[in-house]
């Protein structure tokens, strides 16, 4: 993994800073992200301090024995003034039981030296250095929305997401029906939302109504407005979202459940905006800018003969379609972190981090309910933690099943929270070396670890040290 590649909104290199009394570890770390990264190198505290006053580092790298500081307390200190500053404690086997309690209190990882697999060690570094890019971005978020701009929540830093949230911009200022399409959760109301508050119509309405929730004659009286005494129980009369959203957009979800019935009336009031309220034959007029959504491709339902196709063309004059998480999982990182911040808050709670494994987990996932599905894993994580960095287990009690089977795998439920904690890493090299040894036989590396092989194997493709 490179560095750089990881950290793909930042056009500057990345900071470093490697704090180290060992000069072999600093020069190993420096060779192996030099590239990539603008690497600062101390070798004592005092360096360390002085470095970290003047320069605002991504990732700070600690080694926890210090000539005359103890490297726990020395990022400590250093979080103290801030907080999201992501930090890798580096040390050796027998301060393990402090580097668990550090990663408790919110650093990042702890790596033990000496190091045998770089290509892990710099998997790790891209990681830390992802989390500080979300980070990073959510506050940037957080400080324009302070600011009043309210379509900045919507989170989206991959390539793909990047490419949608341009044609939003682009068809946000024109003033053209727009369909937003794309599996459920995936953020279409969102995208509706987003298009209106950057629209010319930003300061009038937004109405919304969800076509596949209401019977027909409900949703049509909803719409069109009714007289008084149109029907029975109309004691008086009310103007409908037509009218409503004068000025405004009206957003239309779930447009595929529109009946026929509606669908045409719908195409009659499309064709010059002029409608009349149920009970009345008095023409009105309304000026609104429609947007559609629909989880099910509304093409595919032309095709099917449940849709009509005038329609279609109608409302489809710019189709945005929202891409599932699956396929922009530069995303999870991101959101899962907005996530936790929010409901942290909602909450009143101080979880956190995420630990890498939990990273890894939510990564590897395929969420098939998309943006929500993650929402409500962090949601269910913090409501149900009491505090301290979230790791896998914390993501499965109450799971829906899809999220628990895909995350079966990548944890033992049986084993005790503080055995995970404190095994992280260098379980992994362990396996690795295990497997090594066992000449890649997991039934053989079962037999020489005393694990039995069915535990043995989710722990390893948990680790991503087999594959199925
Ligand atoms: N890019 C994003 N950034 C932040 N939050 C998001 C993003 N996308 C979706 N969400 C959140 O995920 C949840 C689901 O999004 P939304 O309701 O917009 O999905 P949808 O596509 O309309 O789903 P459905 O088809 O089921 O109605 C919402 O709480 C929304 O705020
Ligand atoms: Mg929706």
């Amino acid at each position: 993994m490179s560095v750089v590649a990881s950290n793909p909104k930042t056009k500057m290199q990345p900071r470093v800073l490697v704090v180290d009394d060992d000069h072999y570890t600093r020069t190993l770390i420096d060779r192996l992200i030099g590239k990539t990264a603008e690497v600062s190198l101390a070798s004592d505290g005092a360096e360390a301090r002085k470095l970290f006053a003047e320069v605002d580092f991504n990732l700070v790298l600690m080694d926890q024995r210090l000539p005359a500081d103890n490297g726990i307390e020395l990022l400590r200190e250093f979080r103290a003034r801030r907080p999201k500053l992501v930090g890798i404690l580096m040390t050796g086997f027998a301060d393990v039981r402090d580097a668990v309690a550090a990663v408790r209190e919110g650093v990042f990882d702890y790596l033990t030296k000496p190091f045998e697999d770089l290509e892990s060690l710099e998997a790790v570094i891209g990681k830390a250095l992802e989390l500080d890019s979300a980070y990073r971005e959510i506050d940037g978020l957080r400080a324009r929305l302070d600011a009043g701009d309210a379509t900045v929540a919507v989170i989206g830093q991959s390539p793909a997401m990047e490419r949608v949230l341009g044609q939003i911009r682009q068809v946000a200022g024109l003033d053209t029906t727009v369909l937003l399409e794309g599996e459920s959760g995936t953020g279409k109301e969102l995208a509706a939302r987003m298009i209106h508050a950057l629209s010319t119509r930003a300061t009038k309405p937004f109405l919304e109504v969800n076509c596949g929730g209401l019977a027909e004659t409900l949703l049509e009286g909803l719409l069109f407005g009714h007289e008084k005494g149109a029907f029975t129980g109309a004691g008086q009369a009310n103007a409908g979202y037509f009218e409503k959203a004068h000025g405004g957009n009206l957003f239309l979800d779930e447009i595929a459940d529109m009946s026929p019935k509606l669908q045409s009336n719908l195409l009659r009031v499309l064709q010059d905006h002029s409608f009349t309220r149920i009970g009345s034959t008095e023409p009105r007029k309304a000026d609104f800018r429609l947007i559609c959504a629909t989880n099910r491709p509304l093409l595919a339902e032309v095709k099917a003969g449940r849709f009509r196709e005038d329609l279609y063309y109608r409302i489809a004059v710019v189709s945005v379609t929202m891409p599932p998480l699956r396929e922009r999982t530069g995303d999870i990182v991101p959101l899962a972190t907005h996530f936790l911040d929010f409901y942290n808050a909602k909450f009143g709670k101080t979880c956190g981090p995420l630990t890498p494994a939990a990273l890894q987990a939510l990564e590897s996932c395929r969420w098939k309910g998309n943006v929500r599905q993650l929402q409500h894993c962090i949601e269910r994580a913090v409501a149900l933690h009491t505090g301290g960095p979230i790791d896998t287990l914390h993501m499965l009690p109450g799971g829906e099943p899809s999220i628990r089977t895909e995350f079966a795998g990548a944890t033992a439920a049986t084993t005790a929270l503080a055995y995970q904690d404190a095994r992280g890493d260098f379980e992994r090299d362990y396996f690795r070396r295990l497997l090594a040894t066992a000449g890649g036989n997991v039934s053989e590396a079962a037999r020489l670890s005393g694990i039995p092989r069915q535990n043995l194997y989710v722990r390893m493709k948990r680790w991503g040290i087999v594959t199925e």
